[in-house]
């Protein structure tokens, strides 16, 4: 047998999909066979966490029925409210929400049943819980009362309300609605891969979503929109921003928001995210962030050919929104719960134990010496 070693399992094809496609020729990132591009200009959020989780865009009466049911579902027990409560004060929201979707497991009627239905309902759930959680520990961390979620306002618009108490203007919640757009799913990147090999031994939804968080978490991964952001304002206005970047660069740095495994020209999400940025940026009169990308986005491009991915414009959106920074990968989970879960069900469907080889380069076979001998 070959021991050829793929590290990162670099250009290995393991499986197939029918969730997500990266089309270079088109430069575009596919949902379901739909542009993401067009969906942003076509589509709420919602149509399309539909699309992902079930492969085809809703009627209106089957949206009706989708959005009827992850807003009646919105609400957390009384137990993950007061463990919330009880956390402490300087976690990791990411913590937080892994913590929480692994709560919810023990309180899921249905955390055993993989079969399709079961793990359709689960996910809805999942994904109309974690926004609570998310604004519950955003409020309890600042000593703020915890709002309950409305059912009468949309995904995007009762995120904000249950975390600042108010909606914004609706361009910036349309800004923010298209972030979770671009960020629902991407086809076999870490936090799926992750996700999908903990379903390969027949586990359950909960625990995957649960495994696909901490993966997410990562700097290399999702971390990096947070990463991103403490970069913009460790270099802190936009005269520092080319010879902060030469500098970095100088010492072998990792630029945080650049470089992709699978889009080496660019990623297709960027430059819908950044048409945004530049909005938000507008209607709140706030060009710092907005320039600082631009010359580092710039220079860049110039001295490495590496092109930004799509975290990077969401960094300082978020920003601008007046979010925490340690809150933006959690945002990002409460989007890609339904990628997550599209690629769950498929691998159930189609289960093969995931479990790869590797190259031992450990001790020779060697003799156990007893205690009293070493
Ligand atoms: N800054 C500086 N150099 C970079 C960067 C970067 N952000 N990204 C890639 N490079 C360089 C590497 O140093 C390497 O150079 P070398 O060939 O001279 O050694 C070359 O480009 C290839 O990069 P790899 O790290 O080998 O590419 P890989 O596919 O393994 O990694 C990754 C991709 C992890 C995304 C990488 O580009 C990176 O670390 N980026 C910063 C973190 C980030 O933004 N992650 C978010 C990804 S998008 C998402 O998950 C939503």
């Amino acid at each position: 047998m070959s021991e050829e070693i793929k590290k990162g399992l670099l250009g290995i094809v393991v499986d197939e999909t029918t969730v997500s496609h990266v089309v270079p020729e088109l430069s575009a990132l596919t949902y379901r066979g739909y542009k993401v591009q067009d969906l942003c200009d076509k589509c709420e959020f919602e149509e399309v966490a539909y699309l992902v989780l079930h492969g085809e865009l809703p009627s209106k009466k089957q949206l009706n029925k989708f959005i009827r049911e992850e807003r009646s579902n919105r609400k957390l027990s009384k137990t993950i409210i007061k463990n919330i409560q009880q956390m402490p004060k300087n976690a990791h929201p990411m913590d937080v929400v892994r913590t929480c979707v692994s709560l919810m497991s023990l309180e899921d009627k249905d955390t055993k049943d993989n079969s399709q239905k079961s793990n359709m309902q689960k996910a809805l759930r999942i994904f109309a819980q974690t926004p609570t959680a998310v604004a519950a520990y955003f409020r309890t961390r600042k000593g703020k009362k915890i709002i309950s979620p409305s059912k009468k306002l949309s995904f995007s618009e009762n995120f904000f309300k249950m975390m600042f108490n108010k909606i914004p203007d609706k361009e910036i919640v349309r800004a923010f609605d298209i972030s979770l757009i671009l960020y629902a799913e991407h086809s076999f990147n870490v936090s799926t891969f992750t996700a999908r090999t903990i379903t390969s031994s027949l586990s359950d939804l909960h625990g995957a979503i649960t495994g696909a968080i901490a993966s997410l978490k990562g700097p290399l991964h999702g971390g990096a929109n947070e990463a991103v952001m403490h970069m913009m304002k460790e270099i802190g206005k936009p005269e520092k921003a080319k010879s902060w970047i030469e500098n970095a660069l100088a010492k072998k740095k990792v630029i945080m928001g650049f470089g992709h495994r699978v889009y080496r020209t660019g990623d297709s999400r960027v430059p819908t995210m950044k048409h945004y940025m530049f909005k938000v940026a507008k209607l709140l009169n706030k060009n710092k962030y907005p320039k600082i990308y631009e010359i580092l986005e710039r220079e860049m491009l110039s001295k490495k050919n590496i092109h930004p991915n799509v975290d990077f414009p969401c960094g300082p959106t978020y920003y601008m929104m007046g979010i925490d920074i340690d809150f933006y990968t959690p945002i990002f989970v409460m989007s890609r719960i339904t990628g997550w879960s599209a690629h769950i069900m498929e691998q159930h469907a189609s289960n093969k134990l995931i479990r790869p080889l590797s190259k031992y380069k450990g001790e020779q076979v060697r003799e156990v010496m007893l205690l009293n001998q070493r």
